[in-house]
């Protein structure tokens, strides 16, 4: 009788514990038959496959290394991305394609979210795909997810390796039109965050890139106007998200 209740005491304090361990998993698909993803942090290299974070995983970058890309996706399609709990309104995960200098299209790409906020995501198939960053102020391309615990699947070559980018004209068209309607929900709900939670994560990813790139490369110039170019992106999304 003792031990029962004893047993079920620790059943519902390890789970009510347990409830709080957030993690979230970034899994690659790669369809293309051809390079090796790179999921990185600070320098790091966490996974060519899958990995699952214990607690959020802030300011990461991924991109298909394909042989001519430089370490932190220089020449090549850049996702970013923060996976984390919201802990409060308009906080939560965010994640983005990104052809700001020094990247550029390499291979076509799209992110979903799963486990949370299915089916929300975006995909840049070319390199005229209007659903990339081209400017730190094109904050409406990045997709936003408010669920606990919610994942990523970054697919390489979502139509195949053998996909062209004039081929999929239609199927972009629709799928950006898809994009744009839920960036506009999930930005609107980050109007009632606070400043500092609704921070653009790209900007984020954009500054471990720019630490990294500093700390590997002599181009100081470079990340010195990509970190001017942030500033001008929060400053804007702050002005957005006021008039929202
Ligand atoms: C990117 O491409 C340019 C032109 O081909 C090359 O000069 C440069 O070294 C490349 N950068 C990296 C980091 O690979």
């Amino acid at each position: 009788m003792v031990f029962t209740f004893l047993s079920t005491a620790l059943v519902v304090f390890v789970s009510a514990t347990g409830i709080y361990a957030e993690s979230h998993t970034v899994k690659f698909d790669n369809k293309c038959g051809y390079g090796t993803p790179q999921l990185i942090k600070g320098g790091d290299v966490l996974t060519t496959t899958s990995y699952t974070s214990s607690g959020e995983l802030a300011a990461a970058i991924a991109y298909l290394q394909t042989g001519s890309c430089g370490f932190n996706g220089e020449n090549c399609t850049l996702l970013e991305l923060t996976m984390t709990n919201p802990v409060a309104v308009g906080g939560g995960s965010s994640a983005d394609i990104s052809l700001i200098t020094p990247h550029t299209f390499s291979v076509a790409t799209s992110i979903e979210f799963y486990g949370g906020c299915d089916g929300v995501g975006t995909t840049c198939k070319s390199a005229g795909c209007n659903t990339a960053f081209r400017q730190p102020d094109d904050t409406w391309v990045q997709v936003a997810c408010q669920a606990n615990d919610a994942n990523l699947l970054i697919t390489f070559c979502p139509d195949g390796g053998s996909s062209s980018p004039s081929k999929d004209t239609t199927v972009q068209q629709t799928a950006t039109t898809k994009t744009a309607t839920t960036t506009k929900t999930t930005s609107t709900s980050k109007t009632t965050s606070s400043t500092k939670i609704s921070a653009p994560t790209s900007s984020v990813a954009h500054d471990s890139t720019s630490t990294t790139l500093a700390s590997s490369t002599p181009t100081a110039t470079r990340t010195c106007k990509r970190k001017v170019a942030e500033r001008r992106a929060l400053k804007a999304h702050r002005k957005r998200a006021r008039n929202l």
